[in-house]
């Protein structure tokens, strides 16, 4: 990324985040709100390191010189398996306005446009007021329906309405991250999220696809719920750990893809996030089994400090390693990588 993006959001994000060289968890364990992990941050920790042992067999004596980075996820074309995760709360997790002029609106439309830009899809978070889901609604719906809502697993008849208004953005996919149920704070605001029972993710799952849309559960981290999933009804699965930010001590994310892959990725799609930093990280999560990945933190650095042209041009930074990293493994395509290329 830019030096100079890197230098505005630092500046912009007023500690909220440091923007540190490496977005690995260690300078801002504890701090959430903020940008940070829960409790002694090792869920946030755990990500990174599970994916910095994974290693690559590096191969230079093939044919696969340019590889095609190109991949199709729920019937969605994307010029790479890469979406920018959804992130939310900008004033209280990235700094406010007047030293941040990027509100959430802006925030929203940077991630999501931007993110159209490149190729991709960017999704939109989910919050205790209207303000965080608002704005991304409004964004997908300027960009043509292009972005994933995902709304947090809330209680009663709020949970409906939500849902509602996520499907009028003209979205064709819509997520719930079920692992925000630990994100106490919103039960102190005074909106109580629960975690859903199978018998309620049926329920859910039909009203997505009722609206015409695909569904996504996000927050798995278990061969057992990444089956439950299936047998409700999902059409993909994120395993994630929500950044590290709702159960301190968790797995990272790398180490339990590969049995969940294994258990449900022949009835639904696989999709993973935590700690991906490069194209190189991608290309490991694809290896142990994802489908595509999603990028959080250092997709809200590039918004805050360069907008949309920042948070296009990260991407297009991440397909340039990615095709590179293809290109050293024999990857011709993504449909052709496999645990082979692991070392
Ligand atoms: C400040 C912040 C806010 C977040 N808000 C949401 C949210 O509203 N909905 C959601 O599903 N995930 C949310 N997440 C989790 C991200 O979608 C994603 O799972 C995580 O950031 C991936 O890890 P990475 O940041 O290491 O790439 C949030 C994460 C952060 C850091």
């Amino acid at each position: 990324m830019d030096a100079s993006i890197k230098k505005l959001a630092r500046e912009r994000m007023q500690g909220r985040c440091r923007v540190c060289p490496q977005c690995d968890g260690r300078a801002c364990s504890g701090e959430v709100p903020g940008m940070g992990g829960l409790g002694t941050g090792s869920s946030f920790r755990a990500n990174i390191e599970a994916l910095a042992k994974v290693r690559l067999a590096m191969r230079c004596l093939h044919d696969a010189a340019q590889p095609d980075t190109a991949a199709e996820i729920l019937g969605m074309k994307l010029a790479l398996p890469v979406m920018a995760a959804p992130i939310g709360g900008v004033a209280f997790n990235m700094g406010a306005a007047p030293q941040n002029p990027v509100d959430e609106a802006a925030y929203a439309d940077a991630v999501i446009s931007g993110s159209r830009q490149a190729g991709v899809i960017g999704c939109g978070g989910d919050g205790v007021g209207s303000l965080i889901p608002e704005c991304s609604f409004a964004a997908i719906r300027r960009a043509g329906g292009w972005g994933i809502p995902f709304i947090k697993p809330w209680e009663g008849d709020f949970l409906w309405q939500r849902l509602e208004a996520a499907a009028a953005s003209g979205c064709k996919v819509i997520g719930m991250d079920v692992d925000a149920a630990g994100l106490v704070t919103l039960r102190l605001q005074g909106r109580p999220v629960s975690p859903k029972t199978p018998a309620e993710l049926v329920e859910i799952a039909r009203f997505v696809h009722e609206k015409g849309a695909s569904f996504i559960i996000k927050g798995i981290m278990t061969v057992a719920d990444a089956c439950l999933a299936a047998d409700a009804g999902a059409d993909a699965i994120v395993v994630s750990n929500h950044g590290g930010r709702v159960l301190d001590g968790t797995p990272g994310t790398a180490e339990v893809l590969p049995a969940i892959a294994e258990a449900a990725g022949k009835r639904l799609s696989v999709l993973a996030d935590g700690g991906v930093r490069s194209g190189t990280d991608v290309l490991k999560m694809l290896a142990l089994g994802a489908k595509a990945v999603l990028i959080g933190r250092p997709v809200s650095v590039a918004a805050i400090g360069g907008g949309k042209d920042g948070v296009a041009a990260y991407i297009e930074d991440i397909r340039a390693n990615l095709s590179s990293a293809m290109a050293l493994t024999g990857c011709k395509n993504i449909t052709s990588v496999s645990r082979s290329i692991l070392a």
